[in-house]
């Protein structure tokens, strides 16, 4: 092919990226550049709640915890989140942040979301008491330092690692003079465009997770009573739960399966024919014993009352392998919900006092955070609190 060919090809391309591209800028929400070939990318920022959470699950998250520096005063908090929220603004529209150093890095957010919690600490600096306080110990819990609190949440989420990469990176220069990093945990879900939206994810035990999750957000997952900064806002529940995938490896099927009370291969219930299909949790087999084990984890994780069902939004992590070959992997559990004591704590509870999975899965971290509400293209998180 001669130089002139290639020139003329390429021009044409160019010139058709540009046209799709700006299309879909018009048809979504203006200025982004939008990826012709993945459909819009672009998740809006502003609104009454932080998005990130009713937003349906970007295949890659990063969660960073910060623990503020000795001294910080509610001042530089303000100063801190008004800067960070400038960041998400422009990072998740698909513009660099101010002063950013690989600008190149911004043009596709990748339905980018940057949402922000506020742990038990940063409310002692603010001196408002916390609408938050670290769950009650549980027995089945083998928590580490390096996993659980913080003062300060930054949960990033976009289909595309590299994104993620970059806005962490973004985030974490800018709150570099404010605080430390306590931990990062990253996780991952099937890419984007693999399945229909809508699709349950599978975890790392193979199962479809997140089938059953509240429908009516308003009254499960946002808060509508309490000091005014956090209404339109909720709480961040974060469990670092390790899974035993060598001892998993060795039960056989029906095992497994008993141990949900779900079939794997399309996650209905053992009572039924479809994954959306009600469990009978009454029915019996021909020997009189429960088709669904009163210590299967669905029953155990069951709450009867849809509206304090909690919101489930998880990630899988697999960290590598050890000498011998042993995988460190699990979930992080991310549950978000009005009340923790009310919604969380009562599900954890049972399934600490008996639930058949926990032969497998092991809380290593434990996090809460009160997520303020979205703010106005004016405003920035947490200026009802810090403002
Ligand atoms: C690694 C740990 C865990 C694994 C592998 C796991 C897996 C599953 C699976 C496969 C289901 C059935 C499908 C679905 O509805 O999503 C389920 C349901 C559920 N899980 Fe978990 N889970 C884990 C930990 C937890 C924890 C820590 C909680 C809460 C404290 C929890 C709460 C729930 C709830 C509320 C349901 C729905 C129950 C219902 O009403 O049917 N799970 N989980």
């Amino acid at each position: 092919m001669t130089a002139a060919g290639r020139i003329s090809r390429r021009g044409l391309f160019a010139g058709g990226a540009a046209t799709a591209a700006s299309a879909l800028g018009s048809a979504a929400v203006g200025a982004a550049p939008a990826s012709a070939a993945a459909g819009p990318s672009v998740e809006p920022f502003h609104g009454t709640h932080q998005a990130g959470i009713a937003t349906p699950p970007q295949a890659h998250a990063v969660f960073v915890a910060f623990d503020l520096l000795p001294g910080t005063r509610k001042e530089a908090l303000g100063r801190l989140l008004r800067l960070l929220t400038d960041d998400a603004r422009r990072l998740t529209q698909g513009r660099p942040a101010l002063a950013d150093t690989e600008p190149e890095l911004a043009a596709d957010p990748a339905r980018l979301t940057v949402t922000f919690g506020f742990g038990p600490g940063l409310f002692a600096v603010a001196k408002v008491e916390s609408p938050i306080r670290p769950l009650p110990a549980f027995e089945t819990d083998r928590l580490r330092k390096e996993w659980s609190g913080g003062d300060l949440l930054v949960q990033i989420c976009a289909d595309d690692g590299l994104t993620v990469a970059h806005a962490l990176r973004m985030i974490v220069k800018d709150t570099r003079s404010f605080a430390r990093v306590r931990w990062t945990q990253r996780g991952f879900r099937r890419s984007a465009h693999l399945h229909p939206s809508g699709t349950t994810q599978r975890n790392l035990m193979g199962q479809l997770d997140g089938t059953v999750n509240p429908t009516d957000l308003d009254r499960a997952v946002w808060i509508a009573q309490g000091p005014q900064w956090l209404r339109g806002g909720t709480t961040l529940v974060l469990r670092r739960i390790r899974m035993d995938l060598e001892s998993w490896d060795a039960a056989d099927r029906v095992a497994r399966e008993f141990t949900i009370g779900r079939r794997l291969a399309d996650g209905a219930p053992l009572t039924g024919r479809a994954e959306r299909d009600e469990p009978d949790f009454e029915q019996v087999n021909r020997l009189g014993f429960p088709v669904i084990s009163e210590y299967a984890h669905i029953r155990r994780a069951r709450t009867a009352d849809p509206a304090a069902r909690i919101l489930r939004r998880p990630y899988n992590y697999d960290e590598g392998l050890s000498r011998d070959g042993e995988s460190d992997s699990g979930l992080l559990f991310a549950s978000y919900q009005a009340d923790v004591d009310r919604q969380f704590v009562p599900v954890q509870r049972r399934i600490a006092e008996g639930d058949l999975l926990n032969e497998w899965v092991t809380a290593v971290g434990s996090a809460v955070f009160a997520i303020p509400p979205g703010c106005a293209p004016e405003g920035w998180i947490g200026d009802g609190l810090l403002g």
